[in-house]
């Protein structure tokens, strides 16, 4: 691994380029980057690829069409293989499917479904011929799907007639009629409905079973290369104001940096390991981690669609030692959950076979990164704690099994080909060692192949989010320190983008939500920290007196509001509390001081009030949460 290291530092470009031809390229490039219109870059650009060709047909031709690409455990029990053979078969009819119903190159084609076999199929045939796939989590409302359909012109949606979710049916084809209503979104012309459920769902004229458009389809479907910039995903996250971006990813430099990262940060060995990540594909983790890393790689892993406590909370346990998982990823909610459980949950199974431990999605406190790898790791795994984000399309900084020791709580170093930076207000270098709290905002200064290409249909927000804080590096919105010997602690987020259970929502967009309630004249939300959610939304609101003449109790009034936030968005940003207040705190400007509304959510004594145009709205607000009105 040092090997990967010292190659990376003294050919830089030459490394990329080796991890590049790693995969099949239908035609090579000869050309590796090209930063001459920074902040836009073209990796591999005289190349052309095709993910979908990468992740299936490679293997079947190199003889391993009989390798288990995927073992499905759904929630309720059920159970199916999928081949590396099989799966390609499955691709290559859902891609002649998708062609019958008019979808090309370019057409982009909304994915709205559970983690079930025929989601990756779907994302592999969108690939496949060309079209850009945007997979919207099935946690998101009717609405927050409308508006991710409408913004990306989705000419075709995917969806299931539900999902099994705790136990439940969880509908989505009804979401989709929702936000299909009245015409509101015109791009549309057809949806395919795959069967789960089997819960009654109301077919129209433009609605299609995916059995029958599969089952009509050829399997004989040859891939041909596309542009390694072709466009390959687009995926909708949460930024600093309301209206979620949709990060643009490209086939080549993608696809690139999530197979090398899946390979190296996990110490892959396909012809053995059982890999498991627990993510959805509605998120980026199941794209680079589900979809595009291991199906790369000819890895076999295991794909569950539930929650980890359904029907008890051994299901995760059962299921790495019904299939001897040897390497697993998952998020440190998840790990804290599972440490208030207690151990003798985990106790009870044969966990021997896991090899790798991986953390992912908001910083791991020590406390669970030592449960993890003693609980779970049986005290002979590696922990890597790998610190990304939707943007940058793979892991950036991590350890590497076995180049150096893993340290509780450290996302560590970047990853041999990646150079990160910490840097001051002014843009100056934090200098590792310089001072034991060498803190900082966290750059990334030089391009890297699986980087964002953009945000979609809005280039100047993508220089303007990204790009202007610190001329020439991209800024990753969080803050960073270095310890004593150099290496990197995640600090979280310095915007107003929260996570809650490892999910990204922004402040500003809950904010938006809450004010379109008519009752609501003013909201403030902060991220208030949770024990094992990390954080959770905490709403203040200014209620329009003469909306709300016969009063509902502010605990109805509350309830309302919560649920009106899961109509919005979804249910993955209902807040924990609401708060009703008669004014919110601000500066002389009018800027909403968010950091003493997180002292007063977080249960802290208020900080510093002096800046404040009217320093009694904080007392005033204490002294309402003092009598105990919060819902
Ligand atoms: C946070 C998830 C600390 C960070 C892959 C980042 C982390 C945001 C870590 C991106 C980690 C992710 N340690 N913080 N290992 N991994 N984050 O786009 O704040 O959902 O900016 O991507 O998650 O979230 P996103």
């Amino acid at each position: 691994m040092s090997d990967l290291y010292s190659q990376a530092k003294n050919d830089r470009l030459g490394f990329w380029a080796e991890q590049a031809r790693h995969l099949h390229w239908h035609k090579p490039f000869s050309q590796t980057l090209d930063f001459s219109k920074a902040p836009f870059a073209s990796w591999f650009a005289d190349g052309q690829i095709n993910a979908s060709y990468n992740c299936l047909d490679r293997h079947v031709l190199a003889g391993l069409g009989d390798r288990i690409a995927l073992l499905f455990e759904g929630e309720p029990g059920d159970s199916k293989k999928y081949s590396y053979a099989e799966l390609l078969n499955e691709t290559k009819k859902a891609a002649n499917a998708l062609i019958a119903l008019g979808v090309g190159e370019g057409d982009r084609v909304a994915i709205y479904s559970p983690l079930i076999p025929e989601t990756i199929i779907a994302m592999l045939a969108v690939a496949r011929i060309g079209a850009v796939h945007s997979v919207v989590f099935g946690g998101f409302s009717s609405e927050a799907l409308k508006n991710r359909i409408n913004d990306a012109g989705a000419k075709l949606v995917i969806t299931a007639d539900g999902g099994f979710r705790k136990g439940k049916a969880h509908e989505l084809k009804v979401a989709v009629d929702e936000a299909m209503k009245d015409n509101s979104c015109p791009t549309v012309e057809k949806v395919l409905v795959i069967k789960r459920t089997n819960t009654p769902v109301v077919m129209s004229e433009h609605d299609l079973w995916w059995s029958d458009a599969i089952s009509a389809a050829s399997a004989d479907h040859e891939a041909k290369g596309f542009d390694a910039e072709h466009p390959l995903f687009i995926l909708y996250t949460s930024g600093t104001t309301g209206k979620p971006k949709g990060i643009l990813h490209t086939t080549g430099g993608y696809l690139t940096g999530a197979a090398y990262t899946h390979k190296t940060v996990f110490d892959l060995h396909a012809e053995k390991d059982v890999y498991w990540c627990t993510a959805d594909v509605g998120w980026i983790t199941g794209h680079s981690y589900v979809v595009y890393g291991p199906l790369a790689n000819g890895a076999t892993q295991v794909i569950y669609e539930g929650t980890p406590d359904t029907p008890t909370f051994s299901r995760w346990w059962e299921i790495i030692e019904k299939y001897k998982v040897t390497i697993f990823y998952t998020a440190p909610t998840a790990i804290r959950t599972f440490m208030k459980v207690g151990k003798e949950v985990v106790a009870r199974h044969d966990l021997s076979s896991l090899r790798i431990l991986g953390s992912v999605g908001e910083p791991i406190n020590p406390e669970a990164w030592h449960w993890y790898s003693k609980v779970i790791g049986g005290d002979h795994c590696e922990v890597v704690d790998t610190w990304w984000q939707t943007e940058t399309g793979s892991i950036m900084i991590s350890a590497i099994p076995g180049a150096f020791k893993s340290k509780p709580g450290a996302a560590q170093r970047a990853l041999p080909g990646i150079t990160v930076g910490i840097v001051d207000e002014a843009g100056n270098p934090v200098i590792p060692g310089s001072d034991e709290k060498a803190s900082g905002y966290l750059t990334i200064d030089e391009p890297w192949p699986s980087m964002l290409r953009g945000v979609w249909g809005d280039p100047e927000r993508f220089k303007e989010t990204y790009w202007s804080k610190f001329p020439g590096k991209y800024f990753a919105g969080d803050g960073a320190r270095y310890d004593e010997e150099g290496d990197i602690w995640i600090l979280g987020r310095i915007d107003d983008v929260i996570k809650v259970s490892g999910h990204r929502l922004s402040t500003a967009e809950i904010e938006s939500a809450l004010v379109e309630h008519h009752w609501v004249a003013e909201a403030a939300v902060v991220g208030a920290k949770d024990e094992i959610t990390e954080q959770a939304v905490v709403a203040f609101v200014i209620l329009r007196q003469d909306e709300i003449a016969d009063a509902p109790s502010e605990t109805d009034i509350a309830k309302i509001l919560k649920d009106w936030v899961v109509k919005k968005i979804g249910p993955i940003a209902r807040p924990r509390e609401i708060i009703v207040v008669a004014e919110l705190p601000k500066t002389r400007s009018g800027k909403i001081m968010r950091r003493l509304l997180r002292d007063v959510a977080e249960g802290r004594p208020v900080g510093d009030v002096t800046t404040l145009a009217d320093s009694t709205v904080m007392s005033a607000i204490n002294a309402k949460l003092h009598e105990g009105v919060t819902d």
